[in-house]
C-alpha cells in the first residue's frame, strides 16, 4: 500500500503536471497524436502532413509540432517558410556561433541566458518555470506559423536563420527547445495536434513521450522491409515501456500502381508491417503505396492530398485518417 508520503508526493507531481506551462498550453488541444518509427526516410513526414491536411480539409482544427530538430521537412512540404516573431527576443542556442559554442564545450544546457539548472525530470518532465524562448521574458506567446493548407505549424525552422544552418543541439537542449514549443505556442484551441518525430527513440521522441499531458498516442510508420519493422518493434516497446498507447501501424510505399494496366506491384515483397502490428499486437491502420506524385508534390511544396486528391495515396490516407478519428474518439470514451 502507498505510504502518505507517496500520496502526498503523487498528488503534488499531479497537481504539477496539470498546472505546468505545457499543460496549460495545449489545455485546448483534444487530441495529440506524435508520428515516429525506427528507421529514417519511411515516410514519417510525407504520412503527418498528409494526415493533418485530409483532417483539416474535413473541417478540424489541425497544427502540426515537427519535433525534428535536425532534420526539419514539415515547412517544406507545407510550403511554409515563415518564422516565429522571436527576433526582438533571446534566441535558444543563438546564431551559429552560439550552436557551435556549444558544441564544443558542452554548455548545452545554458542556452537561453538561465542559469545551470540541469533538467533531471525526464520521464516526468512537468514542473518547469523556464520554458520560454528569451529566458529573461516571462509569459512570452508566440503565434504559429500559418500554413496555406489550413494546417498550422511550429518548426526549428521557423526560428532558425536558414535552412542550411546546421543546428548543433545536445539532447538536454533539443529537450528544452521541444517543451519551449510546447509551452510558449499559442496552439489555442484545436482538434488535433499532430507531432512529426526524428527516426527511432531518442531525445527528442523520449521528450515528447514525457512531456505531452494526455498524449493519445502514436503511429508508428515502416515499410515493408525487415530493416525497417525490426527496428519499429523497438519503438513500439519504448512507448508501452512508457505507457503510451500505440494507435496502430502504418505501411508507407509497400506496393506501386502500374501507371499503364494500374495492377499492383508489390515493391519489397511481403506486407511484413502488417505483420508487425499482429506480432506486437497493435492495430494495422492502413497502407499508403508508393507514388512518384506523393515526392513530387512535397518537393513543389504542396501535399500530395492537395495536388492529386482522387489518387490511390490521397484515397488510402483518408481511410486513415478516418480510423484515428474514431480511434482517439472511441479511446476517450472509455475513460471513467
Ligand atoms: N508513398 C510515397 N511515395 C513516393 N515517395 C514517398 C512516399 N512516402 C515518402 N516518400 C518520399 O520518401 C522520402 C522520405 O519521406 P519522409 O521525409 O516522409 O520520411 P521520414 O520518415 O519523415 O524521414 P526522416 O526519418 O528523415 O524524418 C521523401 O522524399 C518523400 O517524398
Ligand atoms: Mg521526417
Amino acid at each position: 500500500m502507498d505510504s502518505f508520503y507517496d500520496l502526498k508526493q503523487q498528488a503534488r507531481e499531479q497537481w504539477q503536471a496539470q498546472h505546468s506551462p505545457i499543460a496549460q498550453s495545449l489545455s485546448r488541444v483534444k487530441h495529440k497524436i506524435a508520428v515516429f518509427s525506427g528507421k529514417g526516410g519511411v515516410g514519417k513526414t510525407t504520412a503527418t502532413v498528409n494526415l493533418a491536411v485530409t483532417l483539416a480539409q474535413q473541417g478540424c482544427k489541425v497544427a502540426i509540432l515537427d519535433a525534428d530538430v535536425h532534420g526539419p521537412a514539415v515547412p517544406k512540404i507545407l510550403g511554409a517558410a515563415g518564422k516565429l516573431d522571436v527576433a526582438s527576443h533571446r534566441m535558444p542556442g543563438g546564431h551559429n556561433s552560439q550552436a557551435n559554442h556549444e558544441g564544443h564545450h558542452h554548455h548545452d544546457d545554458n542556452c537561453c541566458g538561465h542559469d545551470h539548472h540541469h533538467d533531471h525530470d525526464h520521464h516526468h518532465g512537468h514542473g518547469h518555470q523556464e520554458e520560454q524562448f528569451g529566458g529573461d521574458t516571462h509569459n512570452l506567446r508566440f503565434e504559429p506559423i500559418r500554413t496555406p493548407y489550413g494546417v498550422d505549424m511550429v518548426s526549428v525552422d521557423s526560428i532558425w536563420p536558414s535552412r542550411e544552418s546546421p543546428v548543433m543541439w545536445r539532447g538536454p537542449f533539443k529537450m528544452r527547445i521541444i517543451r519551449q514549443f510546447l509551452s510558449t505556442i499559442n496552439w489555442g484551441e484545436l482538434d488535433y495536434l499532430l507531432v512529426d518525430l526524428p527516426p527511432g527513440t531518442g531525445d527528442e521522441v523520449l521528450t515528447v513521450m514525457s512531456s505531452i499531458p494526455g498524449l493519445d498516442g502514436m503511429i508508428v510508420v515502416s515499410t515493408p522491409q525487415d530493416v525497417s519493422t525490426i527496428v519499429c518493434t523497438k519503438a513500439i516497446n519504448t512507448a508501452k515501456e512508457m505507457n503510451i498507447p500505440i494507435l496502430g501501424v502504418l505501411e508507407n510505399m509497400s506496393i506501386l500502381c502500374c501507371p499503364h494496366c494500374e495492377k499492383p506491384i508489390k515493391l519489397f515483397g511481403q506486407r511484413s508491417a502488417e505483420r508487425l502490428a499482429k506480432m506486437m499486437e497493435v492495430d494495422f491502420l492502413g497502407s499508403i503505396p508508393f507514388m512518384v506524385e506523393v515526392n513530387e508534390s512535397s518537393d513543389a511544396g504542396i501535399p500530395v492530398v492537395i495536388n492529386h486528391p482522387d489518387s490511390l495515396v490521397a484515397r488510402e490516407i483518408s481511410k486513415i485518417a478516418d480510423y484515428l478519428v474514431s480511434k482517439v474518439a472511441n479511446a476517450g470514451k472509455g475513460e471513467d
